[in-house]
């Protein structure tokens, strides 16, 4: 039987060049095509709490992951994987203080991750750590990033999902929008490795960073903040029916926080696959 189909509503316009010249943009854009909606919002907002309980495993497993390879191992000498030759010194291991203070720097971003994602300066953060990698003197090729990014989520994937008392409403949402966030950081690490684009290379001003912006170096005053309210798990609420409004879940650094076209966001409705419902 032939499927009736409906007039077919002309496409949204999305401007390419915009894609590369204007980081709210592409943010958009990739927000509109993942559905990042006010479902992912809420399930962050309150279900933080579980994604910082994880972090400490997750930086140690990826410093493991990171030093087990020689060339993703190397590149904690020189700063590149590029480069084939042999440290002169040996190899470091995950007891150094060199690797220590690296693990710290991953808690951070990882930290950061459990922000407020709807002020940009959360998505100017991801984007900093993405272009990072391949600003001299740091030369890390993509295959590493996404590979490492691809480990990060196979574990929060499997620490969520195994989790002994939320329920699996709320462990959906959660890895739903976490695996968003990646997605997106992922992107962000991609633009950057890619030569998509690069006949505008010379009107980027909105991807290049200056100095002056928000500390990239995992801005200290995350360490003390909290985002929101963490709800308790489902065994003494089983309702996180409510996000907390935007303003309580902002962070500390608020005041510096520029006008953010993603504000609106925890209004928007959110949609579900129902994959399975047919
Ligand atoms: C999920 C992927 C990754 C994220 C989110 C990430 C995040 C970061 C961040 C936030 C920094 C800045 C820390 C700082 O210097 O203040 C950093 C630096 C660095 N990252 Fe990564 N990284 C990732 C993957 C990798 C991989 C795969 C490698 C190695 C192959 C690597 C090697 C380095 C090195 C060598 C530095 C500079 C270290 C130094 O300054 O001594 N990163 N990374």
């Amino acid at each position: 039987m032939e499927r009736k189909m409906g007039p077919a509503a002309d496409p949204m316009h999305v401007d390419r060049k915009m894609l590369y010249t204007s980081l709210e943009e592409r943010i958009k854009y990739l927000h509109h095509f993942l559905d990042f909606n006010s479902a992912d919002i809420e399930a962050l907002l309150t279900g933080n709490k579980y994604i910082k309980q994880l972090i400490p495993a997750v930086v140690n497993l990826v410093y493991k992951k990171l030093l087990q390879y020689d060339i993703t191992s190397r590149a904690f000498h020189t700063r590149t994987t590029a480069d084939e030759k042999e440290p002169e010194e040996e190899y470091l291991h995950e007891e150094t203080p060199k690797i220590q203070r690296r693990k710290m720097f991953l808690r951070w971003y990882l930290t950061r991750l459990c922000q407020d994602p709807t002020t940009m300066d959360f998505w100017r953060y991801l984007n900093k750590v993405g272009g990072q990698a391949r600003m001299s003197p740091l030369n890390i090729e993509y295959i590493h990033l996404g590979a490492c990014l691809g480990y990060i989520q196979d574990i929060w994937i499997e620490a969520m999902l195994s989790h002994p008392h939320l329920s699996l409403r709320r462990k959906i949402a959660l890895v739903r929008a976490v695996n968003k966030i990646l997605w997106i950081q992922n992107d962000l690490f991609a633009r950057y490795h890619s030569s998509d684009g690069d006949e505008f290379a010379d009107e980027m001003s909105e991807f290049n960073y200056t100095e002056d912006q928000e500390g990239y170096l995992g801005d200290k005053r995350i360490l003390g903040s909290s985002s929101g309210s963490s709800t308790e798990d489902d065994r003494s609420s089983i309702s996180s029916g409510v996000a907390p409004s935007i303003d309580s879940a902002a962070p500390s650094t608020k005041s510096k926080v520029s006008a953010c076209p993603f504000a609106d966001m925890g209004k928007n409705s959110s949609t579900e696959t129902k994959i399975w419902a047919n």
